[in-house]
């Protein structure tokens, strides 16, 4: 560890993300806080000189060299779940510990999933579009029903079980798989298949992996040339996990039905991804986790894992979140 925190309460802090307003005050309280997130951490590298802590939430890549203009660097904490933005072999080279706040946003992205389920397959976004245009195209804004559909789950953890569940709530049949090489056992409303299997027999497919080597472009061409013909593609994992590319194809081809993204190839960097020209495709700029509540409880635990970490007592705190260090 770079830091003896336990003969130092105040600690020198740095937000690479923006977190809850409440959390940000209260660490402000207590420790010396900057932010570098104004200009999508273009700031970074120049603050991090003499920052013991870093906070950080995707779209900001923290690699070991950036890591290393950061001498004192002993914790970081991811804001949420996804860490495949954060170097975790350096870090755990330089003794820094990383730990994650996985469980609050778990919902939200659930929630916001069944959200482009239906901004997609209804059609909403266009429709709304529409609207505002003065136009009333009600014959041709027809959409499927979800009771009776079939949802494929690839990557059925906290937030896959979590969508399963609600899905089944609309009355529909879910089969799942997970990421390739884990094991599992599927909970009681998912039907356990191949990821073959879950393609093939989906009306609507929505991706919850990690993004790993594993899981890089999971779903390619091959595997959405064995999607039904007419199904949906739901993304709320990341940009990686997908063939961007492949995917175009596939729409615009009229093979698929449409698709919706929150996370993408390009985040937060002014490019315009090609599927923006189809308009079967729904675009969010990865605000799944973004429920109010769900940040609001993040900043929460952000705060008392600092704290424990000022006590000598992260891995106590951290258990309660999910510890990898
Ligand atoms: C996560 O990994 O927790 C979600 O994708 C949300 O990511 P965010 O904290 O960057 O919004």
């Amino acid at each position: 560890m770079g830091v003896n925190t336990e003969s130092k309460g105040r600690l020198n802090v740095i937000l690479a993300s923006p977190v809850d307003g409440d959390a940000v005050a209260r660490l402000a309280d207590l420790h010396d806080v900057v932010s570098a997130f104004d200009d999508f951490g273009g700031h970074l590298p120049d603050l991090l000189e003499d920052r013991e802590v870093l906070v950080v939430r995707s779209g900001v890549e923290i690699d070991a060299q950036l890591m290393d203009l950061a001498p004192k660097l002993a914790l970081i904490v991811r804001a949420g779940s996804g860490f495949d933005n954060i170097d975790l072999d350096h870090a755990q080279r330089r003794g820094i510990r990383v730990v994650r706040i996985p469980g609050p946003a778990a919902e939200a992205v659930a929630e916001f999933t069944l959200g482009l389920i239906l901004a997609t397959s209804r059609r909403i976004v266009l429709a709304d579009g529409l609207v505002r245009q003065g136009r009333w195209p009600k014959p041709s804004l027809g959409g499927p029903l979800l009771a009776g559909k079939v949802l494929g789950v690839v990557g059925v953890g906290n937030i896959g079980t979590r969508v399963a569940e609600l899905a089944v709530a609309l009355g529909m049949n879910v089969i799942g798989c997970v990421e390739p090489g884990l094991a599992w056992e599927p909970p009681p409303h998912v039907r356990a298949g191949t990821l073959d299997e879950v393609l093939r027999g989906s009306d609507i497919v929505t991706i919850h992996t990690p993004l790993t080597d594993a899981t890089l472009k999971l779903i390619g061409a091959s595997q959405l040339a064995v999607m039904a013909s007419g199904a949906y593609l739901i993304n709320t994992s990341r940009g990686g996990v997908v063939d961007e590319e492949a995917l175009y194809d596939a729409l615009a081809s009229g093979r698929l039905a449409g698709a919706a993204l929150d996370v993408h190839e390009y985040e937060g960097t002014g490019v315009i991804p090609r599927l923006a020209d189809l308009s079967n495709v729904v675009l969010t700029p990865h605000i799944g986790g973004m429920a109010l509540e769900s940040q609001k409880e993040i900043g929460k635990r952000l705060v008392d894992l600092v704290a424990a970490f000022v006590a000598g007592d992260l891995d106590t705190e951290a258990r309660a979140t999910e510890l990898l260090a």
